[in-house]
């Protein structure tokens, strides 16, 4: 892998990423139309365009003039609170405009994708820790627009001799050892971020969304997969993909679960003072249990997480959010 087109590198997980492969000498040309990424946790290294991912004529120039043998796409909006409010706005960016941005890619012969999407595809199931062969039910117009492009892929690679790689990641977390970059959406609904804004001052409380399910503590558990051990997944699958030509389907994350009372619990440890915390009511649809299996990962590719212990998760995460402070 020499030289890889990356969309959205100007937000939290693809600004990791685009490190990671800079990291590795890998060139990065990087497209992002700035709407909830910023420019200042794009790569000096990288080449950005300030660009739609919808701007046909823009993005086929910019294909012409490199020699992409990867393309990554991450570009979108997350926020399921907003997709349920707004559901047209995320049909059009994550699907409609993920789908003309790879219909340019094909066009100009790019064949290789990578495609970042997410376990919420899964919805609520009966498995305790999801496969890829789970049942898929989207519970949010956000995991609905993600399975979309997810399947227009899929369609697209038995058409075409096109080659992907969809990564449902779980819950992501952490920031860059460095700190490059780290989480930078304003008002996020993510569970770490909205603690370590607690911690640092931010916000006045931090809001458990129901304490009463039928879990050991009563709150709801989540696997965390650092944001660092991430970035190396998209590498070593990009390369496996490049070598292999085997489009593959793969969960992200840990295989191991954590209470959001237990992420509290240690958060509190870290920072050294008790968190002011409010019990809330259970939020719409919100899922009990999300734990990966990680069986299919680990068969493919030679991955040894190195992040993969809840205080690093939360102490990287709570020292990004105090550089944000002073920074941005
Ligand atoms: N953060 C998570 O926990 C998580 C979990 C599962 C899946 N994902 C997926 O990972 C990807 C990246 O998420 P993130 O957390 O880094 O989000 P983010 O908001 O930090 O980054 C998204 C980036 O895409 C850019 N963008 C949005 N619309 C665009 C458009 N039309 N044209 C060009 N650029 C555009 C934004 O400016 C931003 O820089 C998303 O596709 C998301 O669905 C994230």
């Amino acid at each position: 892998m020499k030289s890889v087109l990356l969309t959205g590198g100007a937000g939290y997980i693809g600004s990791h990423v685009a490190n990671f492969l800079l990291d590795k000498g890998i060139k990065v040309t990087i497209i992002d139309n700035l709407a909830t990424g910023n420019k200042k946790i794009v790569p000096k290294k990288s080449e950005l365009y300030v660009c739609d991912i919808s701007d046909e004529n823009r993005i086929t120039k910019i294909i012409k003039k490199n020699n992409f043998d990867m393309v990554m796409h991450f570009a979108g909006v997350v926020r399921v609170d907003e997709s349920i409010k707004n559901p047209k706005k995320y049909e059009n960016i994550n699907f409609k405009k993920g789908r003309a941005f790879l219909k340019v890619c094909f066009k100009n012969n790019l064949k290789n994708i990578l495609f970042s999407s997410t376990a919420s595809v899964y919805g609520k199931n009966s498995s305790k820790k999801v496969n890829e062969k789970d049942k898929l039910k989207p519970m949010n117009p956000y995991a609905k627009s993600k399975l979309n492009l997810e399947k227009f892929i899929i369609k697209k690679s038995k058409l075409n001799k096109i080659h992907y790689i969809i990564l449902r990641y779980f819950n992501v977390a952490g920031a860059d050892k460095k700190l490059r970059s780290g989480m930078i959406a304003k008002s996020s609904t993510n569970l770490i971020k909205v603690i370590c804004e607690v911690a640092v001052g931010k916000r006045k409380k931090f809001r458990i969304n129901g304490n009463d399910y039928n879990t050991t503590d009563g709150t709801t558990i989540r696997d965390f997969i650092h944001v660092s051990d991430l970035a190396e997944i998209h590498y070593l699958t990009s390369k496996y993909l490049i070598k292999n030509k085997k489009s593959k389907i793969l969960n992200c994350g840990y295989g191991k679960g954590y209470s959001v009372l237990e992420v509290l619990k240690n958060m509190n440890k870290i920072v050294q003072k008790k968190i002011p915390t409010v019990i809330g009511k259970r939020r719409p649809k919100d899922i009990m249990i999300s734990i990966s299996n990680t069986k299919k990962i680990n068969k493919f590719i030679k991955w040894k997480p190195k992040f993969n212990d809840l205080n690093k998760i939360l102490s990287s995460s709570y020292r990004w959010e105090k550089k944000l402070i002073k920074n941005f």
